[in-house]
């Protein structure tokens, strides 16, 4: 009898998330952010209205990305950002188009930006209210713009930590664990929208016909391992001894796979749905890694962390790391859970090894 009901229970239980699901899918970006906004009693629409804010200049970018080819929106600016990286037309447009929506949105109080060496405070009566700081990397992956490979835009939200007026670079150096919302769009064979305000992950593919967001991926998780890992493998030689233990391990005995887009946003959202591990270890040239923790590292920490994988440097998971410079960098190791571990284990054997 006891077997009957627990089968009943999980019979129930499956009808009532398929129902839900399906009164969910399908339905666009802005209904389900206020729809979701009756999760938060206290909330009272403004970091619903950035995110759709968000929303908006990511369609609008989109637009351009479509064009691109078509339009002169190809090929190098002609200038080089604070990276000191040469800047991509398309770079500078999603950075003003999202630089913009943001000022005139009058949800952020400032913006710290890859394509700007410095913070940038919104210094209206609007932004001295405003709550929320956004850090972004406007274009992610834009060595594969003109190749037509998937590119995308990286966007973390938090609480401003002064009171009222301009901002200031405290409200930006905020630890994952402190994150508001967070999410990437991708643009990619479909236009995809995928973001978390810290009560799990789901995404929304854009559907042109109608110019919406619509939910596709309600609830994403991602699987405790996988098939694939993502990884520079031109670096191999120069990556520490336990990250060159672990590909090998990898390969060899666990024979996965090697997929790499050269997108963060690409290598992650394969990562997130179908699980495995994304990879930027440091290298004896580049002690820190190559990729930004505020813009790049925290935000996809938070949504890996969200959609139930894990995201740690080597040492510490991303999320604990308190941020020194709005620009530094972090090495990364991203995704499935059961993967992950084996990091933790290869590096505490091999550190060991050198110490
Ligand atoms: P961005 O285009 O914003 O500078 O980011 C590029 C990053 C990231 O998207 C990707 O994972 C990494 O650079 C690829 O670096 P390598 O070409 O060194 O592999
Ligand atoms: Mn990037
Ligand atoms: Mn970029």
């Amino acid at each position: 009898m006891r077997n009957f009901s627990l089968k009943m229970n999980n019979f129930t239980a499956l009808i009532k998330k398929t129902l839900v699901m399906n009164r969910y899918n399908g339905i666009t970006l802005d209904e389900f952010i206020i729809l979701k906004e009756k999760d938060y009693p206290d909330a009272k629409g403004n970091l619903s209205k950035l995110l759709r804010d968000i929303g908006v200049a990511s369609k609008v970018i989109n637009r351009e990305v479509n064009k691109a080819g078509l339009v002169d929106i190809l090929g190098a600016a002609g200038k080089t950002n604070i990276q000191d990286e040469e800047q991509q037309k398309l770079d500078v447009f999603a950075n003003n188009m999202l630089i913009n929506y943001l000022k005139n949105g009058g949800q952020c109080t400032g913006i710290g930006s890859e394509e700007n060496e410095d913070v940038i405070v919104v210094d209206t009566p609007d932004g001295h209210q405003a709550h929320y700081v956004v850090l972004m990397d406007p274009l992610d992956g834009s060595s594969n713009i003109d190749i037509n490979a998937s590119i995308g835009t990286i966007f973390s939200i938090y609480k401003r930590k002064s009171p009222v007026g301009p901002c200031n670079l405290e409200d930006f150096l905020q630890e994952g664990n402190k994150l508001v919302a967070a999410g990437y769009v991708i643009y990619g064979s479909s236009t995809m929208m995928v973001y978390s305000t810290g009560n799990g992950v789901n995404g929304f593919t854009l559907d042109p016909s109608i110019g919406e967001f619509c939910l596709s991926h309600p609830d994403i998780t991602t699987p405790d391992t996988g098939k694939y890992y993502a990884v520079n493998q031109s670096n191999y030689a120069f990556f520490p001894e336990h990250t060159r233990r672990y590909i090998d391990w990898l390969v060899n005995e666990k024979r996965k796979g090697l997929r790499y887009i050269g997108s963060m946003v690409g290598d992650m959202h394969r990562t997130l749905l179908q699980g495995g591990i994304f990879m930027y270890p440091a290298t004896t040239s580049s002690p820190q890694g190559k990729l930004r923790l505020l813009y790049e590292c925290i935000p996809m920490a938070f949504l890996m962390q969200q959609a139930g994988g894990r995201a740690s440097d080597g040492h510490q998971e991303i999320m604990d790391i308190v941020p020194q410079e709005l620009h530094q960098r972090s090495p990364i190791y991203i995704g499935s859970t059961r993967l992950l571990k084996r990091v933790d284990q290869f590096v505490e054997k091999y550190s060991e090894a050198i110490s």
